[in-house]
């Protein structure tokens, strides 16, 4: 309550030297005060008067370019304009510049005629130019490394330049933004440096405060597979190929001794038998004690163990589970036969020659 005690007199006091000399001031409100728009766009701003008012001036810039009273209101003067805020309503005005020009950056004067005075707003041009991804699609191998380069030209002021990959914001580390000044506007170029992994849409945006969307470029990205390592598929097959050599000699190797252990005993064992046999009918072999090795001897268990007198039509199948020879004895007087039985209990007839 101290404080009404102190300013009711001094309000009072106010009041009395005011309406005294009849000097109530008279407001009016300007806005924007600052607007931002784009070259060739429409700027516009309105003025709000507290009571009766007779005139309104604009001046841009240096000049005054437009007077609006009540007569003039709704008139076109070159790309300005002016009418009221709503219809019949005389408190406010709105003034238009339209297609409006780099050249008429700066202050926007209003003045009220008649003991209001003028209020100063600020017009800011801004300039849109070009965004392009230069080169076009890409196409690499998977993995390696990409760079995208977005050149942007005749923007004012420099414009904000930043990427998405399919539509997702790409971080700023993985771009450099350059910005060069070009007479009365700017170019940038920016370079997007990443790893190819799959197809993307790579899209490089510009923009300034006074533009809605951001203008852009996109190009696509093809990721086609790495073709495979023909250097280590080759070591692969070739390091297989000889192993496998290998193993194969090996077995080669066993198998041959193993036959070779086999049958040379056998071989002996069947000449040892071969010759008590010849001591014993000794009266055919006539004085030739000696036997002598056969040299058409082969192995058995091959087919051709059949000496070359013998072909397969002469032999008959004696339904004992084994080849009877014919007698050759009887047959070729050269030679002669003698008969045998071997381990496994089958009469063979073997044929030996004696030269
Ligand atoms: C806008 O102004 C520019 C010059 O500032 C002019 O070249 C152009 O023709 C104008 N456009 C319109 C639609 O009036
Ligand atoms: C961008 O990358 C840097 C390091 O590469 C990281 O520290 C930062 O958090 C990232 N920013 C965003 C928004 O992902
Ligand atoms: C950006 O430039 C800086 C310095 O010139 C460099 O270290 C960095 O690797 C560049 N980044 C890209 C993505 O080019
Ligand atoms: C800016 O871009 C324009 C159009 O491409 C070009 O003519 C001009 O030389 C560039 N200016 C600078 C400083 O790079
Ligand atoms: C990328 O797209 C191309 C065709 O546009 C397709 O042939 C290829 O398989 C795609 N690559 C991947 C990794 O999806």
């Amino acid at each position: 309550m101290t404080v009404s005690w102190i300013s009711w007199p001094t309000l009072f006091h106010i009041c009395i030297l005011l309406c005294a000399n009849g000097v109530v001031p008279k407001q009016f409100q300007l806005e924007p005060l600052n607007s931002t728009v784009l070259q060739g766009t429409d700027a516009l701003f309105r003025a709000t008067v507290d009571g009766n008012w007779s005139a309104i001036t604009w001046t841009v810039g240096q000049n005054l370019v437009y007077v609006v009273t009540h007569t003039t209101v709704n008139e076109t003067k070159g790309q300005y304009s002016s009418r009221f805020c709503s219809r019949g309503d005389t408190s406010c005005v709105e003034f238009i510049i339209h297609n409006v020009s780099r050249s008429q950056s700066g202050p926007v004067i209003c003045y009220v005629l008649g003991e209001y005075g003028s209020k100063t707003a600020h017009l800011y041009v801004q300039e849109n130019g070009t965004v392009s991804i230069m080169g076009g699609d890409v196409t690499v191998t998977q993995d390696q490394q990409v760079e995208f380069e977005c050149v942007t030209t005749t923007w004012f002021p420099a414009p904000t330049v930043s990427w998405k990959r399919n539509g997702q914001v790409v971080n700023s580390s993985l771009y450099n933004t350059t910005i060069m000044m070009d007479g009365d506007s700017f170019n940038s170029t920016s370079v997007l440096k990443f790893q190819a992994v799959s197809n993307t849409t790579v899209e490089c945006q510009a923009t300034v405060t006074a533009l809605l969307d951001p203008q852009s470029s996109s190009v696509f990205l093809v990721v086609v597979p790495k073709p495979p390592d023909w250097t280590v598929l080759i070591a692969v097959v070739v390091s297989f190929g000889a192993f496998a050599l290998l193993v194969l000699l090996i077995i080669g190797i066993i198998f041959c001794y193993k036959r070779r252990k086999e049958k040379q005993p056998s071989y002996q064992d069947e000449m040892r038998r071969v010759r008590t046999q010849s001591q014993i009918s000794g009266a055919n072999t006539a004085g030739q004690s000696q036997g002598q090795v056969n040299r058409g001897y082969v192995p058995e268990g091959r087919t051709s163990w059949i000496s070359t007198s013998v072909t397969p039509s002469e032999l008959t199948d004696n339904g004992d589970s084994g080849y009877k020879i014919p007698d050759v004895v009887k047959s070729n007087q050269t030679g002669n036969a003698y008969n045998t039985v071997d381990d496994s209990g089958f009469k063979k007839h073997r044929h030996v020659t004696i030269v």
